[in-house]
């Protein structure tokens, strides 16, 4: 097969650290199944400003654009915190999604049953939860204008920002989870705040009326975002798909992470339109995690999260749909006998660092296809 183009930015914090023993999978299925890569690594966020002045340069935008697909760990941390807004690490991430148009976020929350005593929820309630967060990322308040902090006659300050969606905006993504509900259980859970936002209101109706048109076989559920919170840590197996906005998938989706145990468990993928002319879409995969300063530089991250994000990149931008279940099932059986991460700690199991956990991945993946 063509060599397949990644783009690897491993960032800062612990992103360095997962990416590391990610790396190490992605040359145990180049070695043992033949899938050929060609690598090339870039910095982004605090790394990047630090050696380029800017999170994410308009080169490794370039760089993004050109390959098949972009694996990034994570960004941000407290030597850059004190920074001016607009030359803030996270940037790095928001210009990626804008200018690589990646308005789908796909953050899958999986209960794993080795994980089920981890989480902080009762076993009966999360044994077997399977949602799949659709949250759009290239809209809404983290880029709606006007923003900004201005100062009054008074003295006084005043920060504000601007939750907007376009209709199309707002199709794009909804088509996304709709036709993940119907390779799944066949559900979709919208949901906004339409009692008390304009933007909210256009999203349930234009919602609606998408699915009256092409998806009236999907059961259509709205639900405030709310609401949903607590519905998360009630009663998760109600929920298939969950879609919101950029904001409140954002924050639903670190909730649901909490059902599985850890946020150092979840991947996810954002992708593109795909380019009827190609056929391709821009992708990039992503742990959910940020770049955990309180326990960076310690090796005891959790590296599943990339490891998984990885397994993402092989299913939805190769199409290897073996070479991702074996990794997730490596995983899987790591866990089950019995190494854990800090995160994800359990009484009577063995505490492993983040090198030892990889190692581990690996020689399971040896197991299953001996
Ligand atoms: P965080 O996700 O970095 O950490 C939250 C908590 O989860 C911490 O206690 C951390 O130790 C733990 N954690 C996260 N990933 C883990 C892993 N793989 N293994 C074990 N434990 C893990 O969120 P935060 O502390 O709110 O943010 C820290 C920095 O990361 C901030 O600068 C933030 O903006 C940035 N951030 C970046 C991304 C990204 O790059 N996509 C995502 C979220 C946050
Ligand atoms: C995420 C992060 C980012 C977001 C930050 C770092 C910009 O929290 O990927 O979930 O809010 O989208
Ligand atoms: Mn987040």
């Amino acid at each position: 097969a063509a060599n397949k183009k990644l783009l690897v930015l491993p960032g800062d914090g612990i992103g360095p650290e997962v990416m590391r023993e990610t790396r190490r999978i992605i040359d145990w299925m180049a070695r043992r199944r033949s899938l050929s890569f060609e690598i090339e690594e870039g910095l982004v966020g605090g790394a990047a400003i630090d050696a380029e002045g800017t999170p994410c340069s308009d080169t490794t935008v370039a760089r993004a654009k050109a390959a098949d697909a972009v694996l990034f760990g994570s960004v941000g941390g407290p030597k850059w915190d004190s920074l001016p807004f607009e030359q803030r690490p996270e940037l790095g991430i928001l210009r990626l999604r804008q200018e690589l148009g990646l308005f789908a976020n796909l953050r899958p929350a999986v209960v794993l049953d080795p994980l089920v005593d981890a989480s902080s929820l009762k076993p009966d309630v999360v044994r077997g939860v399977d949602i799949m967060v659709v949250r759009e990322t290239t809209g809404g308040v983290y880029f709606g204008e006007p923003r900004g902090v201005e100062t009054l006659p008074d003295g006084k300050r005043r920060g504000f920002d601007t939750d907007v969606y376009h209709e199309d905006e707002i199709i794009r993504v909804a088509r996304v989870g709709f036709d993940l509900a119907r390779k799944r259980r066949g559900k979709l859970t919208s949901v906004e705040k339409a009692n008390v936002m304009q933007s909210g209101r256009l999203w349930r109706a234009v919602v609606t009326e998408l699915h009256k048109a092409e998806y009236a076989d999907v059961e259509l559920q709205h639900m405030y975002a709310d609401n949903c919170a607590m519905q998360l840590c009630s009663r998760p197996k109600q929920f298939d798909v969950i879609l919101g906005s950029n904001l409140f998938g954002d924050v639903l989706s670190d909730l649901a992470a909490a059902l599985t145990g850890s946020l150092g468990m979840l991947p996810s993928a954002t992708l593109g339109a795909i380019d009827p002319a190609t056929g391709k879409r821009h992708a990039l995969y992503e742990p959910i995690h940020g770049s955990a300063p309180d326990i960076a530089g310690k090796g005891i991250a959790n590296p599943c999260a990339q490891m998984l994000s990885f397994a993402m990149l092989l299913r939805w931008s190769f199409g290897f749909e073996d070479e991702a279940k074996l990794l997730e099932q490596a995983v899987e059986k790591v866990l089950a006998g019995g190494l854990r991460t800090a995160d994800i700690m359990q009484t009577g199991m063995a505490r492993v660092g983040t090198g030892v956990m990889g190692e581990a991945v690996m020689r399971e993946l040896e197991k299953l296809t001996a």
